[in-house]
């Protein structure tokens, strides 16, 4: 059995490469200059090759404020390329692993978004990300959509990491408060990704189209995130609190993004870590912390 995950230098993509053999697979990771998924023709040949029972769909446009530019650009990589994803993975049978974002809820509930909760994208990101998803509901016979949030990991740029690198030069820095969610290493959305594949190719056959929210346990925000990473590391750095207005980002921001994890926990039997402790593994394999 084949397993192809496109976006092989992202976050979740390197952690799956990493990974990898899984699933008693052979797991083929291409970057986008082997895979560039707006190419309809290198996606057919790439198919056609390795006759894939899964594709991973790691690759994505994530720059949220440049997307408020490259309007056509996050649209053809994060909507566009999923009719043209559906149909070769219909042709050869394949199931469609797909990651999402929590701002496509962009509800404030103040309670935990369930997969129920209606969307309300706003911002180009966004509106892209959900109009894939759309995509893949209308076209894709078999699909999983994995709904996450606020990702870090050691093989991209992220929070974590600017964080780190910023409190070198500065005793104090200004961080959004009033953004609620829940950080997610990439590593273990990795995880549950293997572990859902594993546990449907253990089925003789199986029909799928789900879509389930996937983040770390627990509850926070970015300027508390922030304290505890610095708390972690020993850094004494001072963290203010600002409010996600006089940040002033170019593209909008969901104040509310804390999802349940609930329907995937119970489908899969998964054990979810909470978000210190995946922060705290981070931080020690990187080398921030001594490892306990
Ligand atoms: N990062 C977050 O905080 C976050 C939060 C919620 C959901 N998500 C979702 O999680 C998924 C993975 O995110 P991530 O953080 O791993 O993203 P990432 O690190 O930005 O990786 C995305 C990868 O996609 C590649 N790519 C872009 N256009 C492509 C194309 N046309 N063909 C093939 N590859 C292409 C990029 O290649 P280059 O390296 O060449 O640019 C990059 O390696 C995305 O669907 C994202 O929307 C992310």
């Amino acid at each position: 059995m084949n397993i192809i995950v496109s976006g092989g230098n992202g976050q979740i993509g390197s952690e799956l490469k990493a990974m990898a053999p899984f699933a008693q697979a052979k797991v083929i990771v291409l970057d986008r200059d082997a895979l560039d998924i707006t190419k309809s023709k290198n996606l057919r040949a790439v198919f056609k090759k390795f006759k894939p029972s899964f594709f991973i769909n790691a690759a994505a446009y994530t720059k949220v404020d440049l997307a408020e530019d490259e309007i056509q650009s996050a649209y053809d990589v994060n909507a566009n390329a999923l009719i043209a994803i559906s149909d070769v993975c219909n042709l050869y049978d394949c199931c469609l692993l797909h990651y999402s974002t929590d701002y496509v809820y962009n509800l404030n509930t103040k309670q935990a978004l369930k997969e129920t909760h209606k969307t309300s994208p706003k911002g180009v990101y966004a509106e892209s990300k959900r109009l894939g998803e759309k995509n893949i509901q209308a076209l894709c016979n078999k699909y999983i959509i994995l709904r996450t949030s606020w990702v870090y990991s050691k093989y991209g740029k992220n929070f974590v990491d600017t964080m780190l690198r910023l409190s070198k030069t500065h005793d104090s820095l200004n961080v959004v408060s009033d953004q609620i969610g829940s950080p997610t290493h990439a590593r273990d959305i990795a995880s549950a990704s293997i572990r859902i594949i594993e546990q449907l190719v253990a089925k003789e056959s199986f029909s799928i189209q789900e879509v389930y929210n996937y983040s770390n346990a627990g509850k926070t925000n970015w300027a508390d995130f922030a304290r505890k990473i610095f708390k972690l590391a020993g850094i004494s750095c001072k963290i203010h609190n600002i409010s996600t207005h006089s940040y002033n980002a170019k593209a909008h921001r969901p104040l509310w993004s804390l999802l349940s994890s609930a329907k995937i926990r119970a489908a899969y039997k998964l054990d979810i870590p909470l978000w210190e402790d995946s922060l705290n593994d981070y931080l020690s394999s990187t080398g921030n912390i001594d490892a306990q």
